[in-house]
């Protein structure tokens, strides 16, 4: 969708710019060429489809015949899946537990694309240990809905955030010897009707939100498998999709690793076969027997099977083959991996409000708390389907709050409310999660809190409700939760709300009654320590939210622009009826209500914040927004030069200063706001961040670079990405609300 004016503008205003970036970490996949070629040379055209397909539920084959190894792929994200049989049911080995990680938008919140690599060289780690060679992950798709199901599978609302994680992530983890397969390419925003959903967008906002983290991945951080998503982007399946998956993956970012469908997301023999798909999961319907057929009736050449069949054998050669003999021999999750786990954790976490400085919580002064709400016990590490972990253990919040109290302070333990009638992955979309008031539970509540000096109240969600799978219907916290926040309230002025979830949720409520709230994720199997950690004051919070909590969903773009939900119709789910008859019982669903597949992007680039920020709305909580136990200064902003030019870096310096009494970390973010521009753009856009350690008094000049052709946008003109010249005003601050300094550089 081009406007009159950009047309006008690409003719003079504006200059199509190249990026000059370092040697792509992509051609190391083309050392092995000669010896891949000489090897599909000597093999059969059965051999080589053999390849294209399934072999089990988690593996594709190899050569046998040449001793080359099937590739053995392993969910991911968040902790290596247990074993797993035929319909994904597991196998019941006793030797499969793995570490369980914080989930992808806990990640997000460190800001810390070196976090990412630890986190992904751990995880890189374990699966060598099990023998894996491609991790399904990381899930990098942009949080576009609130609601999202997957929102805690993946980073964040930003691309700029969401793309150093993916890096960070694929680096560490190929590092460790394993393949990462970054998924779902692409526009995977939403699990309603989420086999058959198609994706109408715009090539702007396609290429400065949506693909940019893949572009990240691929280029900078060297992904070597891709997986297409479940969906459609502007009428073609993303396993089918021409330009996805040929020309902008591989032609335009030079991608030569292998793609391999989501489970049950091929559709047909020709659209694969010539729209960029290597390996079909699951079955071999499409990639099987059919495509011998096309290629022995000339319909698909051999060359293409070739190609495909030369992708993965240079994934193969690049990640060591592990002798099924020496796999899992050992545990995979060691004190070095769930060291990780903690770390993260810790500097996940983020203060969203703390009057009176409740928090931290000074132990000496207080002889009893009540700790109220299902989620200070319940286990985070399953559930969520395909991201579920087994894990070797779990840290409850309220086993990491025992642990730091000890003995000498009372903590008493009050569900609050239960949870009865979890909702099946594809059932009907309500949002009763089956969690709800009970009288008996509330008194004892009630009770407790009132019998304490202060109450940790644990709201949130679940993995039934925050799923993949399905959406939230909204973002209410379920199961009563908002009347019995109010019920504690009444008996107890000292209440310290935690939100275990991983999307946002709405929380008038909460915060109404809460005199601190914390963001305390599905942060992993040290998800109990790290919270205790911040919050009787051993560390100072560090985290920032990747995401926006809006006031009101409805605020939110898709649902503002009447995007979201999408109207229903009547009719047969592609993906249920194809791929699920294990799940639905075999049972049709031809006459289904389920929403329309079109799903219009026409908010355009105004995703989270630049959706808020640009029509000057008011959120509970911006994105960026993290407090700390101290305060930073911010002074001295300045740049290295008076004028930019296309090819120029520039360069923003700043000092910052802990004021406070203990050492803590700040994320500094910068952002960017056009002052004369003549191409539409959002009031402002993260560019740049750090995180930052300071002990208590010190000072650190920061540096944050930003190359000025990452201040460019696609110009569907030309094809290409184009530089406006104009006033850029760049703004350095604690959260994207929060900022502190600011200064005007022209681009001339
Ligand atoms: C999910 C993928 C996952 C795959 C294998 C699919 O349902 O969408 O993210 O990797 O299953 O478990």
């Amino acid at each position: 969708m081009k406007t009159p004016l950009l047309a006008f503008l690409a003719a003079f205003a504006v200059c199509a710019i190249s990026c000059s970036r370092p040697v792509s970490p992509q051609d190391t996949l083309l050392t092995n060429d000669k010896q891949i070629d000489e090897i599909i040379a000597q093999m059969s055209l059965e051999e080589k489809v053999e390849m294209l397909h399934s072999k089990t539920i988690m593996s594709s084959e190899g050569i046998p015949r040449l001793g080359i190894q099937e590739i053995r792929y392993a969910d991911g994200p968040f902790g290596i899946r247990e074993e797993l049989g035929d319909g994904f049911r597991p196998l019941g080995w006793t030797t499969d537990s793995a570490t369980y990680y914080p989930t992808g938008s806990a990640l997000a919140a460190t800001w810390s694309a070196d976090l990412a690599y630890k986190y992904g060289e751990a995880m890189g780690t374990e699966a060598r240990r099990r023998g894996k060679d491609v991790i399904l992950g990381p899930a990098i798709n942009i949080q576009r809905l609130p609601v999202g199901g997957r929102t805690y599978e993946y980073f964040s609302e930003d691309p700029i955030l969401s793309s150093a994680l993916a890096v960070g992530y694929t680096k560490g983890s190929q590092t460790a010897g394993t393949a990462v397969c970054v998924k779902h390419f692409a526009m995977n925003n939403q699990e309603t009707n989420r086999g058959n959903f198609n994706v109408i967008i715009d090539p702007r906002q396609m290429r400065e939100i949506y693909l940019k983290p893949f572009e990240a991945a691929v280029k900078e951080g060297g992904a070597m498998v891709v997986m297409p998503a479940y969906n459609k982007v502007n009428g073609y399946w993303c396993s089918e999709n021409d330009e996805l998956c040929n020309k902008i993956l591989r032609e335009e970012w030079g991608f030569n690793g292998f793609t391999v469908s989501d489970w049950g997301g091929t559709h047909s023999t020709l659209g694969a076969a010539l729209g960029g798909l290597c390996v079909q999961m699951t079955g071999d319907n499409y990639l099987g027997p059919a495509l011998i057929d096309s290629v022995r009736v000339g319909i698909v050449p051999e060359a293409i099977v070739d190609a495909k069949v030369r992708e993965i054998l240079r994934v193969r050669f690049a990640i060591e083959q592990v002798d099924p003999q020496n796999a899992n021999i050992e545990a995979i999750s060691q004190i070095e991996q769930q060291q990780v786990a903690y770390e993260v954790a810790q500097k996940s976490i983020v203060l969203l409000k703390n009057e009176n400085k409740i928090l931290p919580i000074d132990k000496q002064s207080v002889k009893k708390i009540a700790v109220v709400g299902i989620n200070a016990t319940a286990s985070t590490a399953n559930g969520g389907v395909g991201a579920g972990v087994k894990t070797i253990y779990e840290i409850s919040p309220l086993q990491g709050i025992v642990n730091e109290l000890g003995s000498d302070v009372e903590v008493l333990y009050a569900p609050g409310y239960k949870y009865i009638r979890p909702r099946g992955m594809w059932g009907p979309l309500t949002q009763d999660d089956g969690s709800q008031l009970d009288s008996q539970l509330l008194n004892e509540a009630i009770d407790a809190a009132q019998s304490a000096d202060l109450v940790i109240f644990f709201a949130g969600t679940n993995k039934q409700i925050e799923t993949e799978g399905s959406d939230r219907k909204n973002i209410m916290l379920p199961g009563g939760q908002d009347e019995l926040i109010a019920h504690l309230a009444s008996v107890n002025d000292n209440i310290v709300s935690v939100l275990i979830s991983g999307g946002p949720c709405d929380l008038n409520e909460v915060v109404k009654y809460s005199t601190a709230v914390v963001q305390g994720w599905w942060n992993g199997l040290e998800g109990g320590h790290a919270l205790a950690d911040v919050l009787f004051g051993r560390i100072a919070p560090s985290g920032k939210l990747p995401f926006t909590f809006p006031i009101r969903l409805e605020d939110s773009p898709a649902y503002a622009m009447g995007n979201f939900p999408q109207k229903s119709i009547v009719g047969t789910d592609v993906f249920t009826a194809q791929y699920r008859q294990d799940i639905t019982g075999g049972q049709s669903n031809q006459h289904r209500e389920r929403p329309n597949p079109d799903a219009y992007y026409s908010e355009g680039s105004l995703v989270g914040y630049r959706w808020f920020d640009t029509k000057q709305m008011e959120v509970m909580f911006p994105f960026g927004h993290g407090l700390s136990y101290v305060d930073f200064d911010y002074s001295n902003i300045s740049t290295d030069k008076k004028t930019y030019k296309a090819k120029d870096i520039i360069s923003v310096s700043f000092d910052i200063k802990n004021v406070g009494q203990m050492e803590a970390d700040e994320v500094v973010q910068l952002y960017v706001h056009r002052i004369d521009a003549n191409v539409e753009w959002p009031q402002k856009e993260l560019k740049a961040f750090e995180r930052v350690n300071l002990q208590s008094g010190q000072t650190k000049n920061i540096t944050l670079e930003i190359p000025v052709c990452d201040l460019s946008y696609w110009n569907e003109e030309i094809k290409d990405w184009s530089l406006e010249k104009c006033k850029i005003e760049i703004l350095v601050g604690s959260s994207s609300r929060d900022i502190r300094l600011q200064t005007e550089i022209p681009i001339i």
